[in-house]
């Protein structure tokens, strides 16, 4: 599939900014447009290594504004849709904004997308739509064919919008494809998450919180994987079709504090049990059969490399975190915005909403 320029949805988070900086490096050819409404959780820090690349473009901007969403999406091939409220403890203090957000801005975008002609719309979900599996038989994982049934606010409203682009494929006959992906980690992950949360922890020699008996298992898979294989997806996914992506790699809670512990010498007294989560789903795992067989995707890195890494960039940008843990982040966001009205005319633009 031939694209020129690309929609990335919620390009200043986590996972949204290692695919632009993937993209940006493998297609340098390429357009991209990365919209944002810089939540608490999008930070244009992460977008330094390209900023001033003629080729990329921040557009502030609310998925659920059809007018702002309408404009950004003029003259695109393609939508790659990462943005969303992602934290599911913050779903279960206030789920209002994860409907709102996870909902209601997918179909704004699916609406919108479907009015321009758009060659091709990626969806990017999670294993958590399809509930909880049990511990006790670990050859069960997830794949394609796994009804779905979300447990949290968060899986909810993901779950909703999974379906609506199914919807849109199938009443309007829009070229989507959607992934539901294990858990992500590496550079740029907001310090709420666990995996971080723990590296900087364990950095400051200060408790790492570990959610009820610490037994519950997630799968974990290396951002830039989950990169890769969206890419894969994009350019060669069949249209309609649902991809599984998993890391092979399932841990506990405990687990992955003794791995980062150990990794940077602290000691296992650092670990702190704390009430669990409600509603706590014990374990997720993927089997990605279907996209390593029909794309040639599977996961690079172990979970132990890609910890080492991860935590050889925490190490490597103490700067980047420590500005998030001290709140500035929100004023230099604003700041590199409003920049980016200014340079409207060189390589960044603020729409008006
Ligand atoms: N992090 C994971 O482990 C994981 C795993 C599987 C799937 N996903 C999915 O991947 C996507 C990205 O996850 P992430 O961890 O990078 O999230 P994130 O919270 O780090 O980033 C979300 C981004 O979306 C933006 N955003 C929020 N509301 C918006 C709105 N109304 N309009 C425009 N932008 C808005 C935020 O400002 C932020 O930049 C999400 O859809 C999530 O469900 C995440």
């Amino acid at each position: 599939m031939e694209l020129k320029t690309i929609l990335v949805t919620g390009g200043a988070g986590f996972i949204g900014s290692n695919f632009i900086i993937y993209m940006m490096e493998k297609y340098p050819e390429y357009e991209i447009v990365n919209f944002d409404k810089l939540t608490y959780a999008g930070n244009l820090a992460n977008l330094r290594a390209v900023e001033n690349n003629p080729k990329y473009r921040f557009v502030e901007g609310d998925i659920c504004d059809r007018e702002t969403v309408s404009k950004a999406m003029e003259g695109c091939d393609a939508v790659v849709h990462f943005a969303a409220e992602s934290h599911v403890d913050r779903s279960i203090t206030g789920p209002a904004i994860f409907v709102e957000t996870n909902v209601v801005g997918t179909q704004v975008l699916l609406d919108v997308a479907k009015e321009k002609n758009i060659k091709r719309f990626h969806h990017v979900s999670t294993d958590e739509v399809f509930g909880s599996l049990s511990l006790d038989h670990p050859e069960i994982r997830f794949t394609e064919d796994t009804p779905y049934s979300p447990r949290s606010p968060y899986s909810a409203s993901k779950a909703g919008s999974d379906h609506l682009v199914r919807a849109y494929i199938e009443t309007y006959g829009l070229p989507a494809t959607i992934s539901n992906c294990t858990n992500n980690y590496g550079p740029f992950h907001f310090p709420e998450k666990v995996i971080p949360l723990f590296v900087i922890n364990a950095m400051r020699n200060m408790p790492l919180p570990i959610y009820g008996t610490g037994k519950a298992v997630r799968d974990y898979l290396y951002v830039t994987d989950h990169c890769s294989a969206i890419d894969l997806i994009l350019h060669e996914g069949k249209i309609g079709e649902t991809y599984c992506i998993g890391g092979d790699s399932e841990k506990n809670g405990l687990e992955v504090a003794d791995t980062i512990l150990k990794s940077l010498g602290k000691p296992e007294s650092l670990k702190t049990y704390v009430e669990d989560r409600k509603g706590h789903d014990m374990r997720y795992a993927m089997d990605h059969g279907k996209i390593t067989k029909e794309l040639g995707w599977k996961p690079s890195l172990a979970f132990e490399e890609g910890i080492a890494e991860t935590i050889k960039w925490y190490g490597e940008n103490e700067e980047w975190w420590q500005t998030i843990i001290s709140g500035d982040y929100l004023d230099k966001n604003r700041e590199a915005a409003n920049q980016s009205a200014v340079n409207g005319s060189q390589s960044t633009e603020k729409e008006d909403n």
